[in-house]
């Protein structure tokens, strides 16, 4: 959510930083704006709509020679998505880029309003300025300034400022947002995450909440509330490759034909013959605990919702499933005999990571299960269990949901083995089914073709209801988020069951029903459910290993003896289905309107 950049020292800053925000422009893409000092020159560029509006307005500038240099692309909280609003944002003599929301602003605005500030915007972000401005021409030196101004903020932030009045220097502050320092020699590089730097910057250090500093002269002075701190940077190592299409039209695209491979990662040294491995957890891991309480947002909550079935089927163990957002603000009664787990493909979720803090609070040990090492999630947790997806550049997540449903699959077995709850001869079958996934998750051209060819029929309509039973409803739920997020066509995700207490009472031609109709899990029943809805002039696209001969479309899946098996398979069909509606519609697939890959707000 929004993306910062920063860097300071000889290169061409313009390049540097334009090339930063390519890397996370999938965090927000309203607008996008670059803030230079070179000299005592200060230049700055802003553009709305995606970055290569702010490219084609840079083209004919240059910036090379020592300076500094701020940038940052937007997801809107505060005010529209105008040039007005997009960050940098200039007070009199200095520039702010900012992720997060100021709390407190309203208070702040209407204190500088009082004091004669005029505000151009109708950001939060806008306060911070006009606050530094303010200390400063009080007669405070530039970092005593904005280290009065950080102490004045309230909520969640990552910033960034320049001045004139210190043209060496940049100011920094993180706390709630994700911030990172890269280290190349005397260059040094700001970013919100570790992509923008890779290839340029060797070391890093992961900003904690609270800290903030300066950097002049190739060296980086660090505060907290203790003052000055010494701190230790590590490798930075990661592999770019990772984030190129290959060829594929959409980072969707190839995430979807990426998740037969990656699951094989997954696994790797996890899912042995006849044993889960999970060499993160201690052997008494799970001594005392008899509850697992989960908390994600989005895509990652409907995976927790699946394995919420498979804890308490396989393991025995009682899971709840809770939206973190919900969470938050419930007054839950925690008992430490629970063991918190979230879940999240970015790691920086701000109601997750909130939701975590609380029931570390609480006195309750922490599992994370995250796609990204060092993230903020990851690094407040007790234990982290690694997804292994790779980078996940689209906004609708595929292969992210796809192992994060993999690993609490082989957690559910895990504990069962631990607990000595799950017999020997179902632990067996499991990981045999386990083996077989990645099998399940390969995309056939033939399966591609048809999808896109039954695509056409389902471009308009009144809504989808996506409808499954056990594992599958969750699933219906993922489904109808994929589609609803890159078609911006209306779906649902409903349990089958449940159809015909309500929504069946809009079932006409014109209302599309994907039925998840897996073999191996209550079959008849979903069959009769789908029935009641074509009887009602639904129309009917079923998923399915067995012929249906009320469904107008059918995509037939293979046989398998077990769900999760056909769990990822229906899964591939249904986030092709909406790659391909998507398209057909003319959507921009890997940055649709209105989302972010990121959500460090609340
Ligand atoms: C955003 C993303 C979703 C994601 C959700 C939760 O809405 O667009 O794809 O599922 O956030 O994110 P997390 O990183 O915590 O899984």
């Amino acid at each position: 959510m929004c993306g910062i950049v920063g860097y300071i020292g000889p290169k061409e800053k313009k390049e540097i930083l334009l090339d930063g925000l390519q890397e996370l422009e999938y965090r927000g893409y309203d607008s996008a704006g670059i803030a230079i000092i070179q000299g005592e020159k200060l230049n700055s560029f802003k553009a709305v709509g995606k970055l290569k509006n702010l490219r084609e307005k840079t083209k004919d500038y240059t910036s090379k020679g020592f300076g500094i240099s701020i940038g940052h692309t937007r997801w809107a909280t505060h005010g529209k998505p105008t040039e007005l609003n997009a960050h940098p944002h200039l007070g009199a003599y200095s520039y702010v880029v900012h992720n997060g929301i100021i709390e407190n602003y309203q208070e702040l605005k209407k204190e500088l309003q009082q004091e004669g500030v005029t505000f151009l915007s109708q950001t939060d972000t806008e306060t911070i300025v006009h606050l530094f401005e303010k200390y400063h021409n009080e007669g405070f030196e530039p970092f005593e300034a904005f280290k009065k101004t950080v102490n004045r903020l309230e909520g969640a932030y990552a910033t960034l400022l320049i001045t004139e009045a210190a043209p060496d220097t940049i100011f920094f502050a993180k706390n709630g947002s994700p911030m990172l320092i890269g280290f190349d020699g005397e260059e040094v590089y700001f970013a919100s995450s570790d992509t923008p730097i890779i290839g340029k910057a060797n070391e890093v250090y992961y900003l904690e909440d609270g800290e903030y500093g300066y950097v002049q002269n190739g060296k980086v002075h660090l505060f907290d509330s203790h003052g000055e701190k010494v701190f230790h940077t590590q490798p930075l190592i990661a592999d770019k490759a990772m984030a190129q299409k290959e060829g594929y039209r959409f980072f969707m695209e190839k995430e979807i034909y990426e998740q037969s491979r990656v699951m094989g990662e997954t696994m790797m040294g996890r899912v042995l013959e006849e044993e889960i491995v999970l060499d993160e957890l201690d052997a008494d891991f799970f001594k005392g605990i008899n509850t697992i309480k989960i908390c994600a947002c989005g895509t990652s909550y409907h995976s927790a919702l699946t394995a919420a079935y498979l804890f308490e089927r396989l393991a025995k163990i009682r899971c709840d499933v809770e939206i973190a957002s919900e969470f938050r603000y419930k007054e839950p009664l925690l008992t430490k005999d629970t063991l918190f787990v979230t879940i999240s493909q970015s790691g920086e979720t701000a109601d997750t990571l909130e939701a975590l803090k609380m029931a570390k609070r609480a006195g309750l040990k922490s599992l994370s299960i995250c796609n990204v090492d060092n993230s903020s999630i990851v690094r407040e947790s007790d234990t982290a269990i690694l997804t292994r997806a790779g980078i996940e550049k689209g906004v609708a997540s595929t292969k992210a949901f796809a192992t994060q449903t993999m690993v609490l699959w082989m957690l559910a077995l895990y504990v069962g083995q631990v607990k000595q709850t799950l017999p020997k001869e179902v632990l067996k079958a499991e990981i045999d089914a386990m083996l077989h996934t990645p099998k399940a998750l390969v995309v056939t051209d033939e399966l591609h073709a048809r999808l896109h060819r039954l695509s056409k029929r389902y471009l308009h309509g009144h809504g989808f209801f996506f409808i499954g039973r056990d594992i599958f409803y969750p699933l219906a739920l993922e489904g109808a988020l994929k589609l609803k997020e890159i078609s911006y066509l209306h779906a649902e995700g409903y349990p089958a069951g449940e159809m015909k207490h309500g929504p069946i009472a809009l079932a006409d031609a014109e209302l599309f029903t994907i039925a998840l109709m897996p073999k191996t899990m209550h079959y008849d029943k979903i069959k009769s459910n789908v029935e009641e809805l074509s009887a009602r002039d639904a129309t009917i696209c079923a998923i399915s290993p067995l012929p249906f001969e009320l469904a107008d479309d059918f995509v037939q899946t293979h046989y398998s003896s077990h769900p999760m098996v056909e769990f990822f398979e229906m899964m591939v069909v249904t986030q092709l289905l909406a790659l391909e509606i998507s398209v057909r519609l003319g959507n921009d697939v890997d940055m649709p309107r209105n989302l972010a890959k990121s959500v460090t707000v609340e």
